[in-house]
């Protein structure tokens, strides 16, 4: 569900797990304060999962480059919770969230993790170089706290470890209508060659 007033009392346990998952994963994401979590959630930007007043997980939704562009992140699921298809339905609440607050935004994520790349090819998502990504500085700010974060530096911010992946409304419906032209055609030649 969208997080509202009523979830701020899981900000630091959410912040504690997020920190968790990235040290054992090795990946030097820096912390994000309390305050960045709250205001995430108090301006209608985050998803959490709670188990009767239990935490669940959680991630939250960012828009780049004067809105052309929107990320999800800060993705967690507790660790007792895990492979029971929590992120895959947080990840789906926070598409449907992202279309409908940014409708002609491209929504794109950056990630080394296997799960992530299987939700998001489920909902639409293409891998991508860089280049296709935001080119919000603030954006790839972000990335400096990683411990790869020379690796993105030594090629001119063109690659790293992570993998960019995006979904363009746009591209979707085009190929969308494409489908919806090849099925046409090919029920109009079934009718003429009744094949
Ligand atoms: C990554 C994470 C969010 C996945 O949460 P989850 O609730 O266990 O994921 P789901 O059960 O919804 O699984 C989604 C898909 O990923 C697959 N998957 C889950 N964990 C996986 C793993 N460790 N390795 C490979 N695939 C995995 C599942 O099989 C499922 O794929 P399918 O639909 O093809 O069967 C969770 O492990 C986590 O919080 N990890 C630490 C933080 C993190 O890595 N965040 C992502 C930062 S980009």
């Amino acid at each position: 569900m969208v997080a509202t007033e009523e979830h701020l009392s899981y900000v630091t346990q959410i912040n504690d797990e997020i920190d968790a998952a990235a040290k054992q994963r090795g990946t030097g994401i820096a912390r994000r304060t309390d305050e960045y979590i709250a205001d995430k959630i108090k301006s209608g930007k985050a998803i959490i999962a709670v188990n009767r007043n239990e935490f669940v997980g959680f991630c939250y939704i960012e828009s780049w480059g004067h809105d052309e562009f929107v990320a999800n992140s800060g993705l967690i699921v507790r660790p007792q919770y895990r492979g029971m298809g929590v992120a895959k339905r947080i990840k789906q609440a926070a598409f449907d969230l992202s279309r409908k607050r940014f409708p002609n935004a491209k929504l794109f994520g950056l990630t080394t993790g296997e799960a992530v790349m299987r939700i998001n090819t489920e909902l639409g998502y293409e891998p991508v170089t860089f280049a296709k990504l935001t080119d919000d500085e603030r954006f790839w700010a972000g990335c400096q706290s990683c411990v790869n974060y020379d690796v993105l530096q030594r090629t001119n911010m063109t690659k790293c470890l992570c993998t960019g992946m995006i979904y363009d409304p746009a591209k979707v419906a085009a190929r969308k209508e494409a489908a919806k032209a090849a099925a046409k055609k090919e029920g109009w030649f079934s009718r003429l060659f009744g094949k």
